[in-house]
């Protein structure tokens, strides 16, 4: 049985509660019908932040609404197996989302951040918001206005926690990710990190990722059916 498992989910993961996803093969994801560049960097938000807080209100609200699927719950069940026996899981997600949390996962590395924080670009204290974010908010601990943001990560900012996720890559003996596409970087590298190490590695997903060749197994299917049938197979080895 693989003792220390390091799981990377994305977007796939969510795909079934009702959050979309970024890039899909039918050219329905988030950023064919919106600008990236205009709405998840630092530039678009300095140029125009009511744009872009709109954007991320509109996302927090329907993440309030939604609730998390079969493909979450396996995972927390997969991080208590494990440890039960001795083992444990790391569970980093490309997600925004709490979804995982609402599952019951209790160790989750959110290392592009979280929709329902938000950080002071003054003080960068980083606090619980589950409302709409405006430019005329106050930061509750400087009590700055106006200088409050999403918790996210923007392109061309460092993604969060990757000391540690290093670190786990390098204790893991299975990597497993699970519905992501494998565009964005650095999370599409770390298969080929865990490969170069020896790590048995598989995706799950709907569609092949773009660095598909890089795992040994895969398993092509919803998150929801594939994930419960794959932790199952875990625990019982
Ligand atoms: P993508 O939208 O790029 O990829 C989603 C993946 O999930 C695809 O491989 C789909 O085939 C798969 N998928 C869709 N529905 C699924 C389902 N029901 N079950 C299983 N798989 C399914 O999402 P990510 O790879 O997470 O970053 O995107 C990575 C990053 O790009 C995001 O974190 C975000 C985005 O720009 C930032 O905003 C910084």
């Amino acid at each position: 049985m693989s003792r220390n498992v390091f799981v990377l989910t994305g977007a796939g993961v969510s795909a079934e509660s009702g959050l979309g996803t970024f890039r899909d093969k039918a050219g329905e994801g988030i950023w064919a019908r919106f600008d990236p560049m205009a709405l998840a960097t630092p530039e678009a938000f300095a140029r125009d932040p009511r744009r872009v807080l709109a954007f991320y209100d509109a996302r927090r609200r329907n993440l309030l609404g939604a609730q998390p699927n079969p493909a979450h719950h396996a995972l927390a069940r997969l991080e208590q197996g494990l440890a039960a026996s001795g083992g444990k899981l790391t569970l980093v997600t490309q997600n925004i989302d709490d979804l995982h949390e609402r599952a019951g996962s209790k160790d989750v590395l959110h290392m592009h951040g979280e929709l329902l924080k938000a950080r002071c670009e003054l003080c960068d204290a980083v606090g619980p918001w589950t409302g709409d974010l405006t430019v005329d908010d106050v930061c509750p601990a400087c009590h700055s206005v106006g200088a409050l943001r999403p918790h996210v990560v923007w392109f061309g900012e460092l993604p969060l926690h990757l000391d540690e996720i290093e670190a786990q890559l390098r204790r893991a003996d299975l990597f497993v990710a699970i519905g992501t596409s494998g565009a964005v970087y650095p999370a599409a590298g770390f298969v080929a990190e865990a490969r170069a190490q020896g790590v048995a590695t598989c995706e799950i997903n709907l569609d092949a990722a773009d660095n598909a060749f890089l795992f040994d197994d895969a398993r092509y299917g919803p998150a929801s059916e594939i994930v419960p049938l794959f932790v199952d197979e875990l625990l019982a080895t």
